[in-house]
């Protein structure tokens, strides 16, 4: 069996052959207490530019798990012109230039350390990637560097609360991911209100964002921002190494594209994504009422394609699919790839390199390596 299976397996053992499974019967079907499930990428990309009939704030959509515990603005649970206009505020922070300027802050100190320990000997990539992506956070919302393992544990607190046939969260689980998000919330609090356009909370208020709204950009991005790179960056380091190719880009960098965006199509980071019918209409065919659950299996629609294949190109219904389509894209989206680079670059630099020991994690919510071992040579 192949890495990528087997994480899939450990992880959601009965959902994801559930899943895969109607997918390959029919591109949309409902399925009782989960509801209508698409799994076609053209279909997908119809239901997710059209937000006058699905919607992120309905009933069984992402505003009903998430707003309990993170409030009523934090994009991911909003519609609509103040959707529209939260996002033309916070899109200032993700230019080329805030993105290059916030990873050579954050990233370049843990990359240097990622290089000099491949050099001294075997390096497990799950913390490496754990310590990054939470020092990213922590830059994000005005916690210092060393603070990055608890940032990132605090993510993974309430991301672990959520499965697929739970709707919404129990008063317990509210409240212990609000405990969590308070450990990242009240710094952001701090730097919002000292107002230092050094810090992100403090250029977020020069952004002309309420404090509310800040807040609640803080929480999207530790939702969002955190395990699928947890999830992303080791599987593609293993994907590379199986399949041969991690030596070759290493000669012929002109297709570190071409394999980053391959090996998300493959792992699909964020497998799922969410929505609720706002108004009756049709989805491939099958009828859908308002109040309706709309569940799109990223992970079949983008799998469907086949195998890791870096020369075949991306059809356009399947292009970026794994960072969403239409008024929800990825935000994020180019510092997910500047962090992806950074990690990349540092392991080609080393090779060759083999995988010398690897665990896949057991019951999480997005499939992820426990533990990644490789050593040069
Ligand atoms: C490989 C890494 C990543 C993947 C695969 C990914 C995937 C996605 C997907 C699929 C969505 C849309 C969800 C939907 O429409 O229901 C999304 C939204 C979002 N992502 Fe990412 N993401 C990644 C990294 C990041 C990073 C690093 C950040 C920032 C720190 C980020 C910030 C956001 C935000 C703020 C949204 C919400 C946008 C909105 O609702 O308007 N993401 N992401």
């Amino acid at each position: 069996m192949n890495w990528e299976l087997r994480l899939q397996l450990a992880a959601h053992p009965l959902a994801y052959p559930l899943v895969r499974g109607l997918g390959r019967i029919a591109p949309v079907v409902r399925v009782p207490r989960v509801g209508v499930l698409v799994s076609d990428a053209g279909i997908a990309k119809r239901v997710l530019n059209d937000p006058a009939h699905f919607t992120k704030t309905g009933p069984g959509s992402p505003a009903d798990l998430w707003t309990p515990v993170v409030g009523p603005t934090v994009l991911l649970n909003m519609e609509g012109s103040a959707h529209a206009e939260l996002r033309r505020k916070l899109s200032g922070l993700f230019t080329p230039r805030s993105v290059a300027d916030l990873c050579a802050r954050v990233t370049d100190e843990p990359v240097k350390r990622l290089r000099d320990d491949l050099a001294a000997g075997p390096v497990d990539l799950v913390p490496v990637v754990r310590r990054l992506v939470g020092a990213v956070i922590c830059e994000l919302v005005g916690l210092a560097p060393g603070e990055a393992v608890a940032a990132h544990a605090a993510g993974t607190a309430i991301t672990s609360m959520i499965r697929l046939g739970r709707p919404s969260l129990t008063p317990a689980q509210v409240r212990h991911g609000r405990q969590a998000l308070g450990t990242l919330t009240r710094p952001a609090a701090r730097a919002y209100a000292e107002g230092d356009p050094a810090t992100v909370p403090g250029r977020m208020r020069e952004l002309g964002l309420t404090e509310e709204e800040a807040l609640g950009a803080v929480a999207a991005f530790v939702l969002t921002g955190t395990e699928t790179l947890v999830s992303y960056l080791p599987r593609l380091i293993a994907l590379l190494h199986d399949t041969g190719w991690l030596n070759r880009v290493a000669r012929d960098r002109v297709r570190t594209d071409d394999v980053i965006a391959e090996a998300l199509r493959v792992t699909v980071p964020s497998p799922v994504m969410l929505r609720s019918v706002a108004a009756d209409t049709e989805v491939g065919g099958v009828r859908v009422r308002a109040g309706d659950r709309v569940v799109i299996a990223t992970v079949s629609a983008a799998r469907a394609l086949g195998d890791f294949d870096p020369d075949r190109p991306h059809p356009p219904d399947v292009r970026q699919l794994w960072f969403g389509a239409g008024p929800h894209f990825c935000l994020g989206m180019p510092l997910a790839h500047a962090e992806i680079r950074a990690v990349l670059t540092a392991v080609l630099d080393a090779t060759p390199l083999s995988v010398v020991d690897r665990k896949a994690a057991r019951k999480v919510l997005l499939p992820c390596y426990e533990r990644l071992v490789v050593r040069r040579g």
